[in-house]
């Protein structure tokens, strides 16, 4: 137990000051997911609470938030075939995959919010347990994500704001209109 909280506790100790020494997105992205891949690596277990599924949608648990809210570290659980709608971070994200795998389908970003049309599709990718993907810098954060496979998915996220209490950008892929939405935190049951 020691251990793995010693584990988790130098993870964000190392990720904070990263955040609070480095200014570039593309900079702290790559190093966060180089640090984000020894955790996985290194067999670290979440508590059972945070990879949880919920039958209703996807769900969001709070691993860690600065106290300045300059980033947030998330476990997001996916039950067995939940997909997220197209959405939006407008910042920068790393996702490593803890259980199960996700498919990414991303879109090329609209230069300027409102309706301007189908989003163009950039690509899709099936991450799987162990990789780590930057999933988003403020200018190219627009995507859709599925559980594949028949466990949940389980992804340890880590983003450059209060993931939880930040307005995003929700998108019609179809029309390109916009709502923006805050997700909100879930809370953990039985922790
Ligand atoms: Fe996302």
């Amino acid at each position: 137990m020691e251990h793995k909280g010693q584990t988790m506790d130098a993870f964000i100790e190392d990720v904070a000051s990263l955040v609070g020494s480095v200014d570039d997105e593309h900079k702290i992205t790559e190093l966060v997911a180089a640090r984000l891949s020894s955790l996985l690596d290194s067999g670290y277990r979440l508590p059972p609470e945070v990879t949880r599924p919920s039958d209703e949608h996807h769900v969001t648990y709070p691993l860690y938030i600065a106290p300045d809210d300059s980033w947030s570290l998330a476990s997001v659980v996916w039950n067995v075939g939940q997909r997220t709608p197209v959405h939006g971070h407008e910042t920068w994200g790393v996702v490593g995959i803890y259980a199960g795998g996700e498919r990414e389908l991303r879109y090329v970003k609209p230069a300027a919010s409102g309706s301007s049309g189908a989003l163009t599709p950039a690509g899709e990718h099936v991450w799987e347990r162990g990789q780590v993907t930057v999933c988003c810098t403020t200018d190219d954060d627009v995507h859709a994500v599925v559980a594949v496979g028949d466990e949940p998915t389980v992804g340890i996220h880590v983003y450059g704001g209060n993931i939880g209490t930040m307005s995003r950008r929700l998108y019609d892929p179809a029309t390109g209109a916009v709502r923006w939405f805050v997700s909100g935190w879930d809370t953990p049951a039985g922790g």
